[in-house]
């Protein structure tokens, strides 16, 4: 018996797990203090009311014979129709038309991200920008496959572009980025797909954070690029976008015209899928159904709304500091430069100690995240006004 040596070779813990621990050790040692975190992205702002009434409705259909459910239908990999026509419904809204069998209802864009690689072989080049959301490193070192990174700086706006000098076979692209901010324009966003069009390669492109998006000209969708259908998989979630992170709900949209080697791609995923996974319950999916009719979408906005009112105080707390930073606009994570040239976590110790606000080190999301820190707009809004006046007051 052989254990897979590759998970030998990850970082003994998870970014978000050894924060978490850091943050768990000073409660217990300083059990006096209120500890302010605003480290993981992790929602606080409770659930639509349209959500909650499609759910408690979906709660009342299992409890009745006639309307109980078991597993999903198998036709669309376990996806509800009513779930999958809204998510039709609201590409259309970007101009993208798709078809029920392209869209694959997950428990969230983190789960796909990994599972997708079971679909390419081992000796493919992955490009990954740095610094980036972990689990694409994580995943693809499980995997034993080769990364190169793409170099997201200061000087090109944490948003790098294709090197043609690279033969990359598989790209990641998260937009709005995570944990820096930045977004692609769609102009931009066609340079990587023709990129990858000319070089048969596959995009992975993280859609999470899309809602957070205000201006115009940044791509909400990959699709909404000419020539995307033929190179791309968008992964999309409403743990962010509808506040589901403890209810899980995402998709998946693999097209109909990506085809690798002769095999299509969304057969595969449809093959990997049926095989490895049962769906998502019916009482997530309904919920999630709810978040793109008129009501929902209007009440989701206003706890997004929420959100970028926090990100607007902490934006302004960091130039009142006259600190550099990105996000905070098209995003809910601000990317700062640590103060007085500290290392990400030299920076994590003394704010959580000296302030008791808990940030994610920029260093946990690649080598260019060293001297940056991560701080989310997802906390409570009074938290977050206490965690920026305690900042403001170590660093004034
Ligand atoms: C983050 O803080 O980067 C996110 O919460 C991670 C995730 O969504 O898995």
């Amino acid at each position: 018996m052989k254990i897979n040596e590759r998970f030998l070779e990850l970082k003994d813990s998870y970014l978000f797990a050894k924060v978490g621990q850091k943050t768990a050790e000073y409660r217990a040692a300083h059990p006096e203090k209120k500890v302010i975190k605003l480290s993981i992205g992790d929602v606080t702002r409770p659930l639509a009311p349209a959500v909650v009434r499609a759910m408690q409705k979906a709660v009342g259909e299992m409890s009745q014979k006639e309307t109980f459910k078991g597993y999903g239908p198998d036709r669309y990999c376990y996806g509800y129709a009513s779930l999958l026509e809204s998510i039709k419904g609201s590409y259309r809204r970007k101009n993208v038309a798709l078809s029920s069998d392209e869209i694959f209802i997950s428990d969230g864009a983190k789960s796909d991200l990994g599972n997708i690689l079971d679909l390419f072989a081992q000796d493919n080049l992955v490009l990954v920008p740095d610094p980036v959301y972990p689990v694409y490193v994580d995943t693809n070192i499980m995997g034993g496959r080769r990364i190169v990174y793409a170099d997201a700086t200061e000087e090109n706006g944490f948003l790098p572009m294709p090197d043609e000098r690279i033969k990359a076979d598989l790209i990641y692209i998260c937009s709005p980025n995570n944990p820096t901010g930045a977004a692609y324009t769609c102009e931009q966003l066609k340079v990587w797909v023709d990129y990858a069009l000319k070089r048969n390669a596959v995009i992975l492109y993280d859609a999470a954070y899309e809602y957070f998006i205000e201006e115009d000209g940044l791509a909400r969708s990959i699709y909404e690029v000419e020539g995307a259908r033929e190179c791309a998989i968008e992964f999309c979630s409403f743990s962010k976008t509808a506040g589901f992170t403890g209810v899980r709900c995402g998709y998946t949209v693999v097209p109909k015209e990506l085809v690798r080697s002769g095999a299509s791609l969304n057969r595969l995923w449809a093959r990997r899928q049926s095989t490895k996974f049962n769906g998502v319950s019916y009482i997530s999916q309904m919920g999630a159904a709810a978040v793109f009719t008129e009501e929902g979408e209007r009440e989701i906005r206003e706890n997004i709304g929420y959100y970028k009112r926090n990100a607007e105080r902490i934006a302004k707390m960091l130039r009142d500091l006259n600190l550099f930073y990105t996000g905070g606009k098209n995003s809910p994570y601000l990317w700062l430069k640590c103060p007085k040239g500290m290392d990400s976590w030299g920076f994590f110790d003394y704010l959580l100690e000296n302030a008791n606000v808990v940030g994610t080190p920029g260093s946990g999301f690649g080598k260019n995240g060293d001297g940056f820190f991560r701080l989310t707009a997802f906390g409570d809004a009074d938290e977050t006004e206490e965690a920026c006046a305690r900042i403001k007051k170590l660093f004034i």
